[in-house]
Parts: structure tokens; sequence; C-alpha cells
């Protein structure tokens, strides 16, 4: 990505299909109760065009959005050859507007025959997946911006640990093989995009959070949180830099699995929202408990999650150990408070002006999310949109942060 140097920043919003479109045939869909009676949460499928008329109104340069697998194969066997062109017509339109287009492959959905016969401990996943990377890539044009998987980490924790997501399943043995057959599909995905599209750039988008010790005193606080953070944050990056994943894990002995993403990654997406603390507690799951708190005084989101911008300086200074450019591939707040939107927006582009001022080569920042839309585990309540949705109306408004992000765009320039 060197040649890029020069290239315009990319000041985009991302989404992702399955919180705008919903879709019947995801595993989701059967998995939220909410789901069963607003199947297309927000009428994006049917309302792209007026959607991506939003993006223009922004004036972003750029726009994140994903796939919904489930609607390309919504069974094994059959392949919806519409839906592929759906997609290629929301592409289409956004690079007739000169808007850079970032297609995510996986954003936490799957058809629900995958994960019911397939999920991700079993290693027949990765032949299923790459098929369907396959399919995309060679039938879709126009795009050079490629994330194969959105947050690995949280679909491991929410899938294979906490259990909150489907497959639903808590077990450190199956949550490994699955984190090893996602890194395999990384890798062969790589590998496809770039036999087909040679200039491609892709990456994953990996969530990195601010951990830190409940009480800095404290050593048991402070090996979790040590621990917690090299799991978290750091351990993809090694696997990108040595081809190994390290699980090390106090009192027991490190396990290292062969990965094969060695330099597979052509730049780096970070999602970066806030800072949690953590400590020993017998009583909590797996002994861990986590808190937001308000340190820095600028308050929690509606989510509890604390407002952390410098956080944002720690962990891009960790990514950039890649020495791949970094991009910002989410930031946002859930918040029905428009000024408390606007002044967190500030405050993390203020933080990204300092550490590109300092040398960080960061090379995009998107905002999390273009319009109001379903989030995972709090469903319709977190508000995270520049555009405020009416869930009853289907009616888009745009809060002041969306005027606030056009005139940030427009007055910082980090190219
Ligand atoms: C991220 C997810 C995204 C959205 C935001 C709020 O972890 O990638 O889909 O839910 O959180």
């Amino acid at each position: 990505m060197n040649s890029e140097r020069n290239a315009k920043f990319l000041w985009g919003v991302a989404t992702s299909a399955f919180q705008l479109e919903g879709s019947p045939h995801a595993d989701w869909a059967s998995w939220d109760s909410i789901l069963s009676s607003k199947p297309d949460v927000t009428n994006h499928y049917s309302l792209y065009k007026e959607d991506l008329c939003l993006l223009k109104e922004l004036g972003v340069n750029a726009y994140r959005f994903s796939l919904e697998w489930s609607r390309i194969q919504p069974r094994e066997k059959a392949w919806d050859n519409n839906a592929v062109a759906h997609y290629q017509d929301v592409i289409n339109i956004l690079l007739e507007n000169n808007i850079e287009p970032m297609v995510t492959i996986h954003h936490f959905t799957h058809p629900l025959w995958f994960i019911k016969k397939y999920p991700w401990h079993k290693n027949e996943s990765v032949e299923k997946f790459l098929n369907f990377v396959e399919k995309i890539v060679s039938t879709i044009k126009g795009v050079k911006y490629w994330i194969t998987f959105n947050e690995p980490y949280v679909l491991l924790l929410g899938g294979y640990l906490e259990g909150c997501m489907p497959p639903g399943i808590k077990d450190m043995s199956l949550a490994i093989n699955a984190l090893k057959n996602i890194f395999i599909c990384h890798g062969g995905a790589y590998d496809i995009i770039h036999s087909k599209i040679p200039d491609a750039l892709v990456s994953v988008a990996h969530n990195m959070a601010a951990l830190a010790p409940w009480n800095r005193w404290n050593p048991l606080d402070k090996l979790l949180a040590k621990v917690a953070k090299y799991f978290y944050n750091h351990s993809l990056l090694d696997a990108f830099i040595t081809g190994t994943l390290k699980v090390k894990f106090p009192f027991k002995e490190e396990i290292d699995i062969a990965v094969p993403i060695k330099d597979k990654i052509d730049f780096f997406g970070v999602n970066y929202y806030t800072r949690i603390h953590m400590r020993f507690n017998p009583f909590k799951k797996m002994g861990i408990e986590l808190r937001h708190r308000d340190i820095d005084g600028y308050g929690l989101t509606d989510m509890g999650w604390e407002i952390h911008p410098h956080g944002l300086e720690k962990v891009l200074r960790y990514a950039s150990k890649l020495n791949v450019p970094l991009i910002i591939t989410e930031n946002g707040i859930a918040t029905h408070d428009d000024q408390k939107k606007i002044k967190f927006m500030k405050r993390h582009v203020d933080v990204l002006e300092k550490c590109i001022k300092e040398g960080i080569d960061v090379r995009g920042y998107f905002y999390w999310s273009l319009i109001d839309n379903y989030e995972w585990l709090q469903g319709l309540d977190a508000r995270f949109g520049l555009y405020k949705v009416d869930f009853d109306t289907l009616k888009r408004k745009p809060t002041n942060a969306a005027a606030y992000y056009s005139y940030l765009i427009k007055s910082r320039d980090f190219s």
C-alpha cells in the first residue's frame, strides 16, 4: 500500500448488512425475538438507494459495508444471484459517486445451514467459507478494499466462550479450534482475493480495547489485565507477524498454533470504542469481573461504555508494530444526545490527528454508523447513527452530529 502514501485520506462511515437489513436465512434471525417481528430491521435492503444518498450528503469519500452471506447463499447448494446483483448495485452507485467501497465479507452472521452443520470449530467450515469467497470475488467487480472478518475475537468470545452469539458454545478447546479455522480462512481468502484482484488491499477489522487493571496496585488485577491485553489485542497482531498464534494463560502451558497468515495483511483495520477495567472475582464467570468507569470525566455511553479517547492512541501504537498502514474501521458512540455524539467524535479525531502528526501511518477513519440500526445484544435502542431512524415509520432524520461530521471532514486535512 506504500504507493498510496499520497492518496486521499479515507473519511467514511461503517455499517454491516445484518444490522440494517436482517435476513430470513441468517443464524442470528432465529436468535433474537426482536428480529422475528422486524425481518429487515431498517428496510435498508429496499431503501438502499436513499441511504446511499446520505453518504453524498455527509461528504464522505468511503463506505464500509458487509455482504450478507445468508442472502447470497441461503441454502448450501443454492446461490441467489439477485442478492449478488443487489450488492453489485450498491458498489456501482458508490463508484459513480467517487465513494471508495470497503467490503466486509463476514460480519458476525452466517447462513443457518452453515452454523448448524459446519460451525467454525469443525474443519469443514474452511472449505464452505472459501467457496463463498470464491463466488463473490469472482462475480463482484470494482472493490479494492476487503475486510475478510469483522472482529474475529468478538465472534469467538460471543460464539464460543460466553455463548451469547451463535453457535452459542462455551468451550475453550472448541474456541481455539474455531479461531484456528478462522485464521486459515483469512489466509485462504487473502490468496483468493489477490489471485483475482492483484491490486486489492486486504485486512481484518480487529476490535482493540484499552484494558486496565481495576486496582493498579493489586498484582492479581495487573496480571489479569496483562494476560487479557496480550490475548485480546496482541495475539492476532503477532500471528500476522510470525504465523504463530500464541495462547498464554496464567499457570498454564503456552499453546503455540501455526496459522497460515504470516504477512497476509495489506493494511490493518482497527475498531476502537472503549476502555475496560478488570479484576479477579471468583464469583464471576471465568473468575473475571469487567467494569466501565468514568475516569476521564467524559461520561459513559448509553451502553455503559467508558468514553476514553486516549485509548485510541494506545491501540494505534500497538497496531503500528505490524508496519502496514492503519485504518480506523469503526469508532462511534451509542447515545440519544447529539452533543455527546459530537464531542465523542471531536475528541477521537483530535487523538487521531495527534497520532498522525507523531508519525503513525493512519489512512482512514470510519464512523460507526451511518444510520441507527440493530445492535447485537442491545437491540434497537443503541443509537449509533449519524441519522436517527424512527423504527415505526422507518424515516431517517439527520442528527446534529451528521452536520458536525461533514464539517470535520472538510476542516481536517490528513492526506
Ligand atoms: C462492533 C461491531 C459492530 C457494532 C459496534 C457497535 O463491535 O463490529 O457491528 O455492533 O460494535
